[in-house]
């Protein structure tokens, strides 16, 4: 199809193929810069730009959910409806689009997100005077996750266990290969929020309770997600998400200058640096402001101090929520001025949002409430953001290989992730590895052939794959099953199972929890459920091997569960996840994972971490008392870290020296990190500066040379309100790995 029309203020023709805009030769030379590809981004957008009328400027701004235009243009989903199009695209004129979680095309395949999206697309361009693409988004935070048979990557939690940034990238990479092909040019990830609660309902979503190591895998998402520059990353939620004061999602947190600079903001910052394209707000309030009215944050921070060139977008429902739930202004004009002048770029606006943010839009800058000179700085990023993901000259994708780039892809990446994620807490006696040529295997829990359990919340629908919905994968079941055959015997009663275990070889009890997302999955008690327990305790009394998985979206307190002899954390794998369990029940792999978080030994010892700052009381668990510590994970070999090493300077580096002193291979871990004992400011007992995963030979022995910045010492000075400066306190430092450790004299 090749439709030609007349751009009435352009005096050029343009021309709309199948493939895009182009600039056709119609005798004049007239150049119109915006559509030439070889122009800069730069010209191309202050060309536009002057084109642009209020209304079409304005429109660029909203955002709203792919739901605004299917079925009952509110919440139903269904089909599009032209007459919601017209009104959305055509009379609002906006410029982007989102699916949020679980909003798909009626037909739920890569092919049918294909043609919805391009359709989308085409309607946005046909009704758009200049001709200007919509930029789509979606939250692929697991893999394509809302995709029926795309696969599902472990949630970012698995990631974190990994310590691997390198498969990191490479998710972000086939992750965004997937969005890609399905439409799509924008991901609502990676999540830079710091886990250190587990009552939060989204603690799953983060990498690790360390801003070092969450900063490190993030940024190669980002550089993953981008490297072919067709998708662009999202540093969401900025900042300091993850630390209700309540435990409860999107409610206030107080975060004192000196938690925020030196905890919470790196990881965000380092995904910034990485180049990430857009960022996304914090929904809730931080001492008293709400996040997206904090022009400090939003702007002196992220602005001026980070550089940030990129586009800001709300979160959910969050720009109006400044008038609704905060109640800082009484109209969705004032709301709209308030957000829009801290730094926000762009709301993300769910159904029935749309009229009122676009309205309130236009009445401000006719007031004056919104300058036009902060309404073309947005539009003008949004604008490059499209010039640069190549949408003006290829806005459509080819609905025809959909299917063939999306559906079943990268499962070997899925399977060595989940496998790199694998967190091995006990082994006594070295029960584990059990032997590919065991006998009768009880294989029982809730879990233990559960799709939706293993892939969690954001799976085909927000809170998780809805019943009745079958999405493939391989079960932690059938992962053993395809290892054992016929003698593993899936037993779903408790009963029977404890019956079954006694003629058993061993049991292996998948325990955890159910999916689930956002407040809904919020846990005021984050244990492990009493029947689970009981099921483990019975399991134990009948004296023959039981072998705990926990495949949880957090670290559940275990309570008499505690007690197993065998325990593995599994996280939320993903589709191919039971391939992963058996891959390190059974040997085939030598489990490398470690934790990212603490594990809690009861409820109520929370906020838990590992830089807990030391007190003066020594009451039982008033300091870091935690069930298994951050960084725990057991090998089937004996590692030792033989030496370490440091030369200073700006960037400080550490030679470690690491062995493999069992009789198998595996990849070591190893965290480093740095103390100041005695120091004038409070430092956390231990920071993570730096880590490396080694891959090792039985018997070998190698030195891994790793460094770090000298900066990445430094905490903010100041009396208890924190007002200095970060800078990197004079004094005797260690540097620390495995039980080796060596000064590092800092003047
Ligand atoms: C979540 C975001 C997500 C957005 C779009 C919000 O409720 O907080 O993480 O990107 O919805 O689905
Ligand atoms: C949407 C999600 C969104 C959530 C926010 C849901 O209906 O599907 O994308 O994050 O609402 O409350």
């Amino acid at each position: 199809m090749r439709l030609r029309i007349k751009a009435a203020r352009i005096g050029t023709a343009v021309a709309i193929t199948a493939s895009g805009l182009a600039l056709t030769a119609t005798g004049a030379s007239a150049q119109v810069r915006y559509l030439d590809p070889h122009a800069s981004i730069s010209a191309r957008v202050a060309d536009l730009l002057k084109r642009m009328t209020t209304e079409e400027k304005v429109g660029q701004l909203a955002q709203p959910a792919v739901v605004n235009m299917q079925g009952d243009c509110q919440w139903s989903g269904g089909a599009l409806v032209d007459s919601c199009m017209q009104h959305v695209l055509g009379d609002l004129k906006v410029g982007s689009v989102l699916s949020g979680g679980g909003e798909t095309p009626v037909n739920n395949t890569p092919k049918d997100w294909a043609d919805m999206v391009n359709a989308v697309q085409k309607y946005a361009i046909d009704h758009s005077r200049l001709h200007i693409p919509i930029v789509y988004g979606v939250d692929a935070v697991h893999g394509h996750n809302n995709v029926l048979g795309a696969t599902k990557f472990p949630q970012q939690i698995g990631v974190g266990a990994t310590w691997d940034p390198q498969v990191s990238e490479a998710m972000g990479e086939s992750t965004a290969r997937a969005v890609k092909a399905t439409g799509p040019q924008w991901d609502f990830a990676p999540v830079q929020d710091i886990s250190r609660d587990t009552r939060w309902g989204r603690f799953y979503e983060t990498y690790s309770e360390d801003p070092y190591l969450a900063g490190e895998l993030g940024a190669a998402n980002v550089r993953g997600l981008q490297k072919t520059g067709q998708v662009s990353a999202t540093v969401k939620h900025f900042a300091g998400y993850s630390a209700p004061f309540n435990g409860h999602d999107r409610t206030e947190s107080h975060i004192d200058p000196r938690y925020l600079q030196d905890t919470f903001l790196p990881s965000y910052k380092a995904a910034v640096d990485a180049g990430a394209d857009t960022v996304m707000v914090n929904s809730g309030s931080i001492n008293g402001i709400p996040a997206h009215a904090s022009h400090y944050l939003l702007t002196d921070l992220l602005r001026r101090q980070w550089g940030f060139k990129g586009v800001v977008v709300s979160d959910w429902n969050d720009v109006d929520a400044l008038r609704t739930s905060y109640h800082l202004t009484d109209t969705y004009a004032g709301a709209v001025a308030i957000a829009v002048n801290a730094g926000v770029d762009m709301g993300m606006l769910p159904p029935g949002e749309v009229d009122g943010f676009v309205q309130g839009l236009l009445d401000d800058v006719k007031s004056g409430a919104v300058s036009r000179h902060r309404l073309d700085e947005a539009v003008s990023r949004i604008l490059a953001l499209k010039f640069k993901l190549g949408l003006f000259e290829h806005p459509y994708v080819d609905a025809s290989k959909a299917n063939g780039i999306a559906l079943g892809a990268d499962k070997d990446l899925a399977v060595k992730a989940a496998t790199e994620s694998q967190t091995l807490l006990k082994n006594d006696g070295n029960v584990l590895p059990l032997s590919t040529g065991i006998g009768k295997v009880v294989v029982t829990g809730p879990s233990a052939d559960s799709i939706p359990n293993q892939d969690g919340g954001w799976t085909i629908a927000w809170q998780g794959i809805p019943d009745g919905v079958n999405d493939p994968g391989v079960t932690v079941y059938q992962g053993i099953k395809n290892v054992v055959g016929d003698h593993a015997k899936l037993v779903t009663n408790a009963d029977d199972a404890v019956d079954q275990t006694k003629s058993a070889d061993a049991a292996i009890v998948v325990v955890g929890d159910k999916p689930g997302a956002e407040g809904v999955n919020d846990q005021e008690l984050p244990e492990l459920s009493a029947d689970q327990q009981d099921l483990v305790d019975r399991l134990q009394a009948t004296g023959k091997p039981v072998i705990v998985d926990v495949v949880a979206d957090r670290p559940l307190v275990l309570g008499k569960a505690a007690d197993a002899k065998q325990l593995l954390m599994s996280w939320l794998p993903g589709s191919e996840g039971g391939t992963a369990v058996a891959n390190v029940l059974f040997g085939k792999a030598n489990p490398s994972g470690r934790l990212p978080v603490s594990w809690p030994k009861s409820t109520g010892d929370e906020p838990m971490f590992y830089q807990q700052l030391n007190g003066t009381n020594s009451g039982t668990s008033s300091g870091y008392d935690p069930l298994f510590a951050f960084g725990a994970g057991l090998s089937y070999t004996t590692y030792a870290v033989q030496g370490v090493s440091v030369s200073g300077g700006s960037t400080v580096k550490v030679s470690v020296k690491v062995a493999d002193t069992g009789s198998r291979d595996g990849d070591f871990v190893v965290p480093v990190f740095a103390q100041l004992p005695v120091s004038r400011i409070l430092t956390p007992p231990n920071r993570l500066v730096a880590f490396t995963r080694v891959p090792l030979k039985a018997g070998q022995s190698t030195t891994v040379s790793l460094s770090f910045p000298r900066s990445r010492l430094a905490v903010t000075q100041g009396d208890i309100n924190g007002s200095g400066t970060r800078a990197v306190l004079p004094g005797q430092y260690k540097i620390v790995a495995g039980d080796k450790s060596t000064d590092l004299t800092i003047n």
